[in-house]
């Protein structure tokens, strides 16, 4: 096991001496909250709208965590490794309760975990194959909670059909990826569904859609229907760890000319070029 130091409830010890209780409700419930935040260069990447997300998420569970940004970077950088692009993990959950019981323990303490790990490299530059899946997650998909076995299983499903993500469907709407926001290009225009709770609004999703608008690129926001993501000329899926992903065959068949599309070369052109001076 890499036995890199990571940060435990305010220590920063070898990964193979950071243990948690079993009766952490992360561990036994899911009950947590999490972000993941990549650095090039030994800088964070939209850490203040990572942070913000963040925070978001504690609110919407109920989850008391008051640190403010500073705080958190001093907590969070100095775990930073050598290397071009990286990214942290860190996790919060509501803590280790005396009794397994669903309803919120009285006094509780949460859990602060963080690590960091080299971002893998993907060969954007070949193109994926995706497929479409039954989005059968819960009503909460705002919340980057830690709770994703609906996540897990969708993945996986991609996986073993040799497929590098699977596209949610909902009531006939293309929603997001299953570790993923969604862009297509359709009559040149570039579409990305709304941020409701239906979707993980993305810091890469908003980081493109501002480029598009700095550099007049056509750019909405509004639903795409599973047709109008059967006939997009491009496909791209988004993340922190993915970036901008190309799709150029969904389901067995070929997106657009099977070809990375022009849109997407300007896109990552000008996404390479800012996560290289903003931080
Ligand atoms: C379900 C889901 N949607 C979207 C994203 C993309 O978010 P971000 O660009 O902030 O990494 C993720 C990231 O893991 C995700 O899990």
């Amino acid at each position: 096991m890499d036995n890199k130091q990571v940060y435990l409830q305010g220590q920063y010890l070898p990964l193979s001496e950071a243990k948690v209780s079993v009766l952490d409700r992360g561990f036994l419930f899911g009950d947590g909250v999490y972000e993941v935040i990549p650095a090039y260069q030994g800088q964070l990447f939209q850490f203040a709208a990572h942070i913000e997300r963040l925070n978001n998420s504690l609110k919407s569970i109920r989850l008391d965590v008051a640190y403010d940004l500073a705080q958190w970077q001093a907590i969070l950088e100095p775990l930073l490794i050598e290397g071009d692009a990286q990214y942290i993990y860190l996790q919060i959950t509501r803590g280790v309760a005396e009794k397994r019981d669903h309803a919120f323990p009285a006094q509780i303490e949460p859990t602060i975990f963080a690590m960091c790990s080299p971002i893998p490299l993907v060969e954007k530059l070949e193109g994926v194959s995706a497929i479409t899946l039954d989005d059968m997650r819960w009503q909460l998909c705002n919340i980057k909670a830690t709770t994703l076995l609906a996540n897990v299983l969708l993945r996986q499903q991609a996986v073993e059909q040799n497929c590098a993500e699977a596209i949610l469907i909902k009531d006939g709407y293309a929603i997001e990826g299953a570790a993923s926001n969604l862009f297509i290009v359709l009559d040149n225009i570039l579409i990305t569904p709304p941020k409701n709770a239906d979707i993980l609004a993305g810091i890469t999703r908003e980081v493109i859609i501002q480029l598009a608008q700095d550099n007049n690129m056509a750019c909405v926001e509004q639903p795409i229907t599973e047709t109008a993501l059967l006939q997009a000329s491009e496909i791209w899926l988004t993340s922190s760890t993915k970036e901008i992903l190309p799709v150029i065959q969904l389901n067995n068949k070929v997106v657009g000319t099977g070809e990375i599309g022009t849109v997407w070369h300007r896109m990552n052109t000008l996404f390479q070029h800012t996560k290289r001076v903003v931080s």
